[in-house]
């Protein structure tokens, strides 16, 4: 009977173990791929987009998460940022307490919500307020930045060695539990500290800071921002002039993080990245009022050959002004760097950028302070409007969470556009081959001039599924197509619309109108788009219209 029951349990144990090997296959590791200067982030086998919404710093607490699942329900988010607390997981030294990380594994799964967890190490805005007690109370073992004048400063110094071999050390135990704790592939994505850097001082001014200063600039420091000196080789200050603190100190912190992602990626190969305190890109400001070190956009190319680990450098973006934000989008959407937004705002001026920022193929996004806790920042008139905060981010994850991974998947083949309202341009025209695509906003009911809107809240996503076939979704904007011709030809053929005005354009001296040959309405339904209605008449006799109310359209057209 022993014999008998020993069998079982071990061929139970056997299925079980095959299961999970089957489990494991299922779902493998989330990666970055790239193809012709385009990213996807692949989430079991396919291209997928991160919904987010970022929760505030300390909501990561038994007593606290209740309070963020029903915002991330309300918002139909489907990943969640929040973060791993370096203080809450390694109470003494060498001592792990994985309990943290257990519970939002399980409550994510629960909820069917992906997650991207922020490792709060050894920075966190800068500071070292997230180090365990054990580490604040030895400051000199666990180093402070020094600033010129030979005080210590709240933020960590990037030459101290021991913090850094205690951060490997925790980081490196966290990816090896995420590995053995998640064989669903909850988790995503991992944040390598937060808003590394400085402020109020541009860098470390210690003794043994200043000696490396003094010394010759890594070679591979000077290939990467492109400067040769006389003689081949120059210090900090001769090799970079009035940028010469921070580069240094971006040199410091990413040869200091990259390590830290290093370890932590050998253990288990996650995407990770690092968030970036911006300085503004378009008035370019002078070294001392932006957070120094972090991967600042004049820094990019340092913290590339210093931390190759890292696989994307993320821009949080508080610069909300159009011509601001897009610069910010451009500046970070590289070939060598997709675009990955971890912290925005989620205010109703705000809302629209999700689309400028997939017109330039990003493979996430997360405004930020997103659940009930609201313990910072302060909302004004929560009381009479609780969920004001979500709605501008709900309206888009209720528009684009059910064609996620369609939006996701035509975008890393290039068949994709999206593009925000951008104040004083009521048109905006997306090429594609023999179409163009005319968003406009502003436009009436009945296919009046576009003005514009009264706020700049208009936005749109046109994508080619064939030659004349396309889907299309927006908020607050009118989508029509003309035949693509030369510049000059579209200069001179404005888009009029209405019955017995077509969008037209002469194209080798002949006119060609655009007709609509079917306009289906239609609803994703487990990321399939199902037909629901043609639509005809006044529905498209002014142009395609989209209001506030979610739609996707998925329009046939030909030209007589
Ligand atoms: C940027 C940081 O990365 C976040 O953790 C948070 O502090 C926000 N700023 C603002 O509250």
């Amino acid at each position: 009977m022993k014999t008998f029951i020993r069998a079982v349990v071990a061929v139970a144990g056997f299925s079980a173990c095959l299961a999970l090997q089957a489990q494991v296959k299922d779902h493998p590791v989330p990666s970055i791929v790239q193809k012709d200067g385009r990213f996807a982030l692949m989430v079991d086998g396919a291209p997928y987009l991160t919904l987010g919404a970022q929760a505030n710093n300390s909501s990561d607490w038994q007593a606290t998460l209740p309070k963020v699942w029903p915002a991330i329900e309300y918002l139909h988010a489907n990943t969640l940022e929040i973060p791993v607390y370096w203080e809450q997981f390694e109470p003494k030294p060498g001592q792990f307490d994985y309990s943290a990380v257990d519970t939002i594994l399980a409550q994510a799964r629960e909820h069917h919500v992906h997650l991207v967890l922020l490792w709060f190490g050894t920075w966190k805005n800068g500071s070292q307020h997230y180090m365990p007690e054990w580490m604040k109370l030895e400051p000199e073992r666990y180093a402070h930045v020094m600033n010129k004048n030979g005080e210590l400063v709240d933020s960590p110094s990037p030459f101290a060695k021991a913090s850094l071999d205690a951060d490997v050390h925790a980081f490196t135990a966290f990816m090896r539990h995420l590995k053995e704790a998640d064989a669903e592939k909850t988790v995503l994505m991992v944040q390598v500290e937060n808003e590394t850097g400085t402020w109020g001082t541009l860098r470390d001014y210690s003794p043994s800071a200043e000696r490396i200063f003094e010394a010759p600039v890594p070679a591979e420091v000077l290939k990467a921002m492109n400067v040769t000196p006389a003689g081949g080789a120059a210090n900090w200050q001769d090799a970079f002039g009035a940028e010469a603190d921070v580069y240094f100190h971006a040199w410091a912190i990413a040869r200091y993080v990259g390590q830290i992602a290093a370890a932590g990626k050998a253990v288990y190969p996650l995407p990770l990245y690092v968030n970036a305190a911006l300085r503004d890109p378009i008035k370019p400001e002078q070294p001392g009022t932006y957070e120094s070190g972090g991967p600042t956009d004049n820094v990019i190319p340092i913290w590339k050959a210093e931390a190759p680990a890292i696989d994307v450098l993320a821009p949080d973006i508080y610069l909300l002004d159009t011509p601001t934000y897009m610069k910010v989008m451009e500046l970070y959407h590289r070939p060598d760097n997709a675009l990955f937004i971890p912290e925005t705002a989620g205010t109703p001026h705000a809302a629209r950028f999700l689309f400028a920022a997939l017109g330039m193929q990003a493979i996430g996004y997360s405004p930020f302070g997103l659940d009930y806790s609201r313990a910072h920042p302060a909302h004004p008139g929560d009381s009479d409007a609780p969920n004001a905060f979500l709605d501008p981010t709900a309206q888009n994850y209720r528009l684009i969470g059910p064609m996620m991974r369609d939006v996701a998947h035509l975008n890393y083949e290039g068949k994709l556009q999206a593009v925000a309202e951008v104040e004083g341009e009521p048109d905006q025209t997306l090429h594609f081959g023999v179409w163009d695509a005319v968003v406009s906003y502003g436009v009436g009911g009945r296919g009046g001039p576009a003005k514009g809107n009264p706020e700049p809240a208009g936005r749109a996503l046109v994508a080619q599924l064939k030659d004349n076939q396309f889907l299309i979704t927006g908020v607050d904007c009118r989508v029509d197509f003309r035949p693509a011709g030369t510049e000059q030809q579209r200069m001179a053929q404005p888009v009029v619309i209405g019955v017995g005005q077509t969008p037209s354009a002469q194209i080798d001296g002949k006119w060609q109108h655009r007709q609509f040959l079917r306009v289906e309405e239609g609803a994703y339904e487990n990321g399939v788009f199902k037909f629901q209605r043609i639509l005809n008449g006044d529905q498209t006799d002014w142009g395609l219209i989209f209001g506030s109310e979610p739609e996707v359209l998925r329009v046939s057209v030909a030209t007589y």
